[in-house]
């Protein structure tokens, strides 16, 4: 046993721990097969917690244990071949050694005389980044702390600029249309933005989830011919629900003739570039003013890793650049020159910390290679049109829509009297059994059973598996017909 001062020292305890718990983080990487997770519910595992602020160390055999004891029992394992969880991958290797790294610098990506690699990287990274989505010389791509704080960011950069080209005009007088299925992150950076729901008008979907052109077309015609100025078009490529994909060459053209700016919210769906033969579900996203791509859900980065591309920069610049006047002490001397000569990256986000994500990028490209990736989302999708043929030919089943990528949502045909109460009531009962993970949505007034391929591990025969898993729990909620109400899920 270990004397310990009253404070560990990082240089002698850090080594002696990563040496420790090599073996132990590196087995995380591997597929796992029989339960899908911890059979203990969320009382139950605070109770195995320190139960109070220790006063002094516990020493380093306290985070050994934690971590072979508590944690590596307690995770839900995305690497399972049942696994069909939210979009949140399990990370690939190259995510887990950036993430060592930073964890064990803290490299700043601000400005590079405190970052010096990481300054560089992410610059490097970013020019790859505009290259592969095809963007204009004039264009520019930031690392968000998350796909949330992306759309905040465009939807701010397209806020100024209004302001700016429309000084008489009252922003609270604008529009914004968003499709009624887009991402949450939308409304809330609507909000964020001092706007308020009423400026808001939501895009009906068409019967497979994807935002109808022509209802757009014709709410902007109205809108317009009211003389209220249209801020915004919020596009979704993947949405989240169904995993459903606008048709972004239709909403150019749109924003067009109101002289709207248009986001993109490709988080999901920005993946399709890297598939020759996905990337037709996203044609047009370079013309898009800004969009939002999450490497953190299909290219398996750990998170934060989520970008914004902006087809002009000094869109961004003209949003960010100029508040960091006060910014002495870490950017001293950029009052003196023009916004549009903005070189530090701090200069380009809303976050003054953020994760050195390109380092995951990097390392990801360069450990997979671009024909690496494109072949595991390839599977994910192949995987999903299985799921989705199998689905349609089972009389038990009744599909959603063909998936357009790698989200199948589904129903049972018989969980009782109330469909909707039955599947949620299904969905819960299997996430606190261990034999599968299934999410769920509702689209369209009705609930569904939502099953996204991310993991490695799935073969075509899980596929099987999973209907028959879900089968048998249908006829148990059948059987009782009273759906129960079941906590801590
Ligand atoms: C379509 C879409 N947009 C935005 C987001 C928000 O991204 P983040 O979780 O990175 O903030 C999500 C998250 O799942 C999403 O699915």
């Amino acid at each position: 046993m270990i004397q310990m001062p009253r404070y560990p020292s990082d240089g002698d305890i850090g080594a002696q721990l990563v040496r420790a718990l090599a073996d132990e983080v590196a087995n995380f990487m591997r597929p796992v097969s029989g339960p899908t997770h911890s059979a203990l519910g969320e009382e139950a595992i605070r109770d195995l917690l320190v139960a109070e602020i220790p006063r002094r160390s516990l020493g380093p055999n306290s985070i050994e244990s934690f971590v072979t004891e508590i944690f590596s029992k307690h995770i839900r394992s995305y690497r399972h071949p049942l696994h069909f969880g939210h979009q949140r991958p399990a990370p690939n290797a190259a995510s887990l050694i950036a993430d060592m790294l930073n964890g064990a610098t803290n490299t700043t990506v601000s400005v590079f005389e405190a970052g010096p690699i990481s300054v560089a990287l992410e610059k490097h990274v970013q020019s790859w980044l505009l290259g592969l989505f095809n963007m204009p010389v004039h264009s520019c791509v930031t690392f968000t702390n998350g796909g949330s704080e992306s759309v905040l960011t465009a939807l701010l950069s397209a806020r100024i600029r209004f302001e700016r080209d429309n000084p008489d005009l009252d922003i609270r007088t604008t529009r914004i249309f968003v499709g009624s299925d887009a991402h949450y992150s939308a409304e809330r950076a609507i909000r964020i933005l001092g706007l308020s729901p009423t400026n808001v008008i939501r895009v009906p979907v068409m019967p497979d989830g994807q935002t109808s052109a022509s209802a757009l077309r014709k709410l902007v015609s109205a809108v317009k011919a009211e003389g209220v100025p249209i801020l915004a078009i919020v596009a979704t490529s993947g949405s989240t629900a169904c995993g459903a994909f606008d048709d972004l060459t239709a909403f150019r053209q749109i924003a067009d003739t109101c002289g709207a700016w248009l986001h993109v919210d490709a988080c999901h769906g920005g993946a399709c570039r890297l598939v020759p033969e996905l990337a037709r579900y996203i044609r047009g996203l370079e013309h898009a003013d800004s969009f939002s791509w999450d490497p953190h859900k299909m290219m398996w980065v750990s998170p934060p890793c989520a970008c914004l591309f902006m087809r002009r920069r000094r869109d961004l610049n003209l949003a960010l650049a100029d508040d960091l006047e006060r910014a002495s002490y870490i950017l001293d001397g950029i009052t003196d020159r023009p916004s549009e000569t903005a070189s530090e990256s701090l200069e380009w986000t809303l976050s003054c910390t953020r994760s050195f994500s390109a380092l995951k990028v990097y390392l990801t490209l360069i450990l997979y290679g671009l024909d690496g990736i494109a072949e595991r989302i390839r599977s994910m999708h192949d995987l999903a049109c299985k799921l989705a043929a199998a689905v349609a030919a089972d009389h038990r089943f009744k599909l959603f829509a063909n998936p357009a990528f790698n989200i199948v949502c589904f129903q049972h045909r018989n969980v009782g009297s109330d469909v909707s109460a039955g599947h949620r009531q299904l969905r819960l009962n299997l996430a606190v059994a261990d034999k599968c993970y299934l999410t769920g949505a509702e689209i369209h007034g009705e609930y569904w059973l939502r099953a996204q391929f991310t993991s490695e591990a799935t073969r075509e025969s899980d596929i099987s598996k999973l209907l028959d898993i879900v089968d048998a729990e249908a006829s148990h909620i059948r059987a009782s017909d009273t759906p129960l109400k079941i906590s801590g899920v």
